[in-house]
Parts: C-alpha cells; structure tokens; sequence
C-alpha cells in the first residue's frame, strides 16, 4: 500500500464509523453491480461535519448513485428537507429502497436546477457529485437557488491527470473541471477553498470544493 491509502486507512479506521445503513447501501450497490465511486468514508464522514456545522434547513444533493452520500447528509441534517437527483433509473430505484421517505429525483439535473430556479427555490446546503461537463453550466442555476450563507459542496475538483491545471484539451473532463475551478474563483458571489482528499485504490489525491455564497 503507497502512503497516501495508508494514511487514508488510518483516518478512516481511527475517525470514521460507519452505520448499518452505510453498510447495507454499500453492499446493495455492489449486488447490483453499480460502479463504485461513492465518496470515501473519510469524505462522507467530511461531508457529515461540515452539514452539522451548517445546520441546514434545506439540502439539495445532484447524483445520488445508491445513496451512500445521501445517507451522510441525512444523519447529520437528520430534520432538514433532503432532495437529491438521480437520473439513472437502476441508481434512482436502489436509492429509493434505502431512503423511502426521501424526494429523489429522477431526471437530468439541468431541468430540475432549471426548474427550482423558475420556482425561486433555495437552499442552505448544495453537494454536487455528478456529470461534471456540467458544472459550469450549472453554476450560474444554483446561484440563483442559494442564499446569502448557503455552502455548495462539489466533489472531485482535481481530475486524474498528472499535470495540475494543464489538462489535456482533447479530455472534456479535465477541461471542464479546471474550467469549473476558475469560474468558483473568480466569482465574486462566491467564497472558495479545496479541500484535498484521498480517493480510490490507489490513493489519488482529489479535492472536495467548499463554497461560501457571500
Ligand atoms: C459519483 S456518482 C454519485 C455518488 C454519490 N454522491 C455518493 O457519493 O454516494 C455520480 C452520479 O451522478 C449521476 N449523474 C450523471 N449524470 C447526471 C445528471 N445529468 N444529473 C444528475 N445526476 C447525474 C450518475 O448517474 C451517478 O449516479
């Protein structure tokens, strides 16, 4: 094992303790043969502290896979109002089982985001982990769906390439990534900082964007 999923191991065996409904989640979506590219625990565990420390009242999640993410948000903001968004009919279906009394979504995000913008909906708590081509599209939608205060969380904001903001322009996924971290930047609506994080079996390291609405 390299140092990084060693030092991954140890947060998570000294930090992080799952729940049975992590777990069944968890062995649910390898049942089925989901991929398994849920956040981390040490993320998930991350994403519980930073929505305990918000205290939500409302919670917007886009890509729900099973809904192993959904479930740390769900423990930490247990009386908030949880909506997440799935479009992938065998994802949106395992999540439902696990979390029947939660809205989920079944639809391209783009039209939901469009939708609650039109509705002047908000939120106190965005976690966005989905098509990430989209996200600079999104960005200007969940502005206008946030609010003085509201956090917008987004995962993986260091794609796999080895050379840092020097993407490949043939790769849409690198390209849109870095794209999507200078738009968080240089918006002056915005507050940012990544947080780096430890993913997958080799221990890459990535960063979880935490976004401050001024
Ligand atoms: C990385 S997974 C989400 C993992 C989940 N947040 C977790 O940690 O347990 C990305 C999910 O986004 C969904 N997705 C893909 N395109 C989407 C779109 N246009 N709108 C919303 N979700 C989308 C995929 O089907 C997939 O389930």
């Amino acid at each position: 094992m390299n140092r990084s999923v060693l030092i991954r191991e140890y947060i998570q065996s000294t930090f992080v303790q799952e729940s049975d409904a992590h777990k069944k989640i968890l062995s649910a979506s390898h049942k089925e043969g989901l991929p398994q590219i849920q956040v981390p625990s040490s993320v998930g565990k991350l994403l519980y502290l930073i929505t305990k420390l918000q205290n939500p009242k409302r919670i917007l999640e886009i890509g729900t896979l099973a809904g192993y993410s959904t479930e740390w948000l769900r423990q930490a903001a247990p009386d908030a109002e949880l909506i997440t968004i799935e479009p992938n009919p065998l994802h949106a279906k395992l999540a439902r089982e696990h979390h029947p009394t939660l809205t989920i979504i079944e639809e391209d995000a783009l039209l939901t985001l469009k939708r609650f913008s039109e509705n002047q909906t908000s939120f106190d708590l965005i976690f966005l982990d989905a098509n990430k081509q989209a996200y600079s599209q999104y960005l200007p939608l969940l502005l206008s769906i946030s609010k003085p205060g509201t956090l917008i969380l987004t995962d993986n904001l260091i794609p796999r390439e080895e050379e840092i903001n020097n993407p490949d322009p043939k790769d849409p996924f690198a390209t849109s990534v870095y794209a999507f971290n200078q738009n968080l930047a240089s918006d002056p609506r915005l507050e940012t900082i990544l947080i780096p994080t430890i993913i997958g079996s080799n221990g890459r390291l990535d960063a979880l964007g935490l976004s401050i609405v001024k």
